[in-house]
């Protein structure tokens, strides 16, 4: 029940988190002839953080030149896998809770609803494992490839010493640390999840529980034995009578549940 409520929820959280992210971070070049300073560079950046692809203009504090510069590197194959790997898994838990709920019956044909569910969950598992570890090496990629400190170092302007470059703001992380947060909540809610879905393959009881029906079975048939012994130790009761406590309680026991078998053996 756990997984109905929370694979969809948590998978949401982490897509939506990382995919819907976009920040910005801001500079500023104070050039030695003033009139050529820029004071606020700002450079955006979004999902699917292909930085490299993420230009900006800055002053060269050589009268009104400028160059044009890009972020460093391509995260974005980490990215794009997370997201992935988090829509999937939204989706299949959905349509998991669908068949479970109105197509009972068919799930349990021939094991094989089980059987399908226990192999997709443990492959969403690994995946949600390899996909949060890759896009938490990705983030941490991004938040250096970011860090201004770091992008004025990519400027002309701010090797000559007299130019002052530095940072105005850095972008925000949260969103994005909670993409990875929940990503390794999700690997942890599928994972616990194979155990459950384990015990519906019926697997570790050798094949008892295949059939819901034969658990019902076999409890009437333990009932159908009992009451048989009951009676039978009834019949030949009066040998075993006062052979101890434990007899006695036995006997005792006949005598609530096996009252209509007394009867007639009277
Ligand atoms: C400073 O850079 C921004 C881009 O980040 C640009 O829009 C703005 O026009 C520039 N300002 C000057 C004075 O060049
Ligand atoms: C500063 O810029 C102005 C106009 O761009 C230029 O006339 C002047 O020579 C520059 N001064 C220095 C010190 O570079």
């Amino acid at each position: 029940m756990c997984m109905v409520i929370f694979a969809p929820l948590f998978a949401i959280f982490a897509f939506a988190t990382c995919g819907g992210y976009s920040g910005q971070l801001r500079v500023s070049v104070d050039c030695i002839n003033k009139s050529d300073s820029n004071l606020s560079i700002g450079i955006n950046f979004a999902y699917p953080f292909r930085l490299n692809r993420v230009e900006f203009d800055v002053p060269m504090c050589e009268g009104r030149r400028q160059e044009r510069l890009y972020l460093i590197g391509d995260f974005s194959s980490s990215a794009e896998f997370f997201v992935t790997i988090a829509v999937f898994s939204f989706l299949y838990s959905l349509l998991a809770t669908v068949v479970y709920i109105f197509f009972q019956n068919k799930y349990r044909e021939n094991n094989r609803g089980p059987l399908i569910d226990f192999i997709v969950t443990v492959v969403f598992s690994f995946m949600w494992l390899v996909s949060s570890s890759a896009w938490a090496k990705g983030l941490s990629d991004v938040k250096a490839s970011t860090d201004p400190d770091e992008v004025v170092l990519l400027m002309s302007a701010c090797k000559v010493q007299t130019n002052k470059c530095s940072s105005v703001y850095g972008p925000r992380w949260s969103g994005l640390n909670t993409s990875v947060v929940f990503g390794y909540l999700n690997f942890v809610l599928w994972a616990g999840n194979i155990w459950f879905v384990f015990k519906e393959t019926g697997w570790h009881k050798g094949g008892a529980a295949r059939y819901p029906s034969s658990s019902s079975e076999k409890q009437t048939t333990a009932f159908n034995q009992q009451v048989y012994n009951q009676g039978s130790f009834d019949q030949s009761g009066g040998a075993f009578t006062g052979t101890g406590d434990f007899a006695q309680s036995e006997y005792s026991q006949v005598g609530n549940y096996g009252g209509p078998i007394s009867y007639t053996n009277q």
